[in-house]
């Protein structure tokens, strides 16, 4: 089994990176292969909207960091992404590589019933950390995890921490490190 772990938080040991950490730990004793990429140290551009990955080619034209993550994804039976919530959203660093996804589209993909370059079948997880209760930001969730339904996911399991303050981060990281061991648990047979 070959992970891909995308963090997209700023900070590297924050809660939605090590929780995204802990399920490779995981994956790695249940014998995955992972590799992670953590979008705040790389050099990469957001989509530029060229359309070349629908008139010319199958791949994105850019050629920077995010390249080898687009070709590891195509190749991954699972995807973890890990985010935190800033004004209402995923981060910024997620939300450019998430419009780099756009490459996994094929052409005229509203009207086919095949939309994604991908193959089917892979599997998901989105751990989202939030200083909010669990009613605020559901949307976000649903909404990221539409793209991966559209692009041939078939199992998307999310895990939404609330509630983060700073001073309990250490609990709020114990207290779900059993929810992604479950996780990984359930993937990787
Ligand atoms: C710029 C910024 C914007 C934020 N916006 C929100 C927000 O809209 N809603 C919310 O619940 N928390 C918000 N937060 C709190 C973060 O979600 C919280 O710091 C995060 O869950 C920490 O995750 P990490 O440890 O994985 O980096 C914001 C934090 C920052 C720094």
């Amino acid at each position: 089994m070959k992970v891909v772990t995308i963090l997209g938080s700023p900070r590297k040991n924050g809660s939605s990176s090590t929780l995204a950490k802990q399920f490779n730990e995981t994956a790695i004793a249940k014998g995955a292969t992972v590799k992670t990429y953590n979008l705040n140290t790389m050099d990469f551009r957001g989509c530029q909207g060229c359309m070349v990955c629908k008139t010319k080619q199958d791949e994105c034209v850019l050629k920077d960091d995010l390249t080898q993550a687009l070709k590891d994804i195509h190749e991954a039976d699972i995807l973890a992404l890990s985010s935190p919530i800033y004004y209402h959203s995923i981060t910024a660093q997620m939300k450019a590589f998430l419009d780099r996804t756009y490459s996994f589209l094929n052409p005229d993909f509203f009207n086919r019933t095949d939309p994604s370059r991908l193959p089917a079948g892979k599997k998901s997880l989105l751990i989202l950390t939030q200083a909010a209760p669990e009613s605020s930001h559901s949307k976000v969730a649903e909404e990221f995890n539409y793209f991966l339904n559209f692009y041939g996911f078939k199992e998307n399991e999310t895990i939404r921490v609330c509630g983060w303050a700073g001073d309990n981060e250490a609990d709020l990281i114990a207290e779900n490190i059993p929810r992604v061991e479950e996780v990984a648990d359930k993937f990787i047979k």
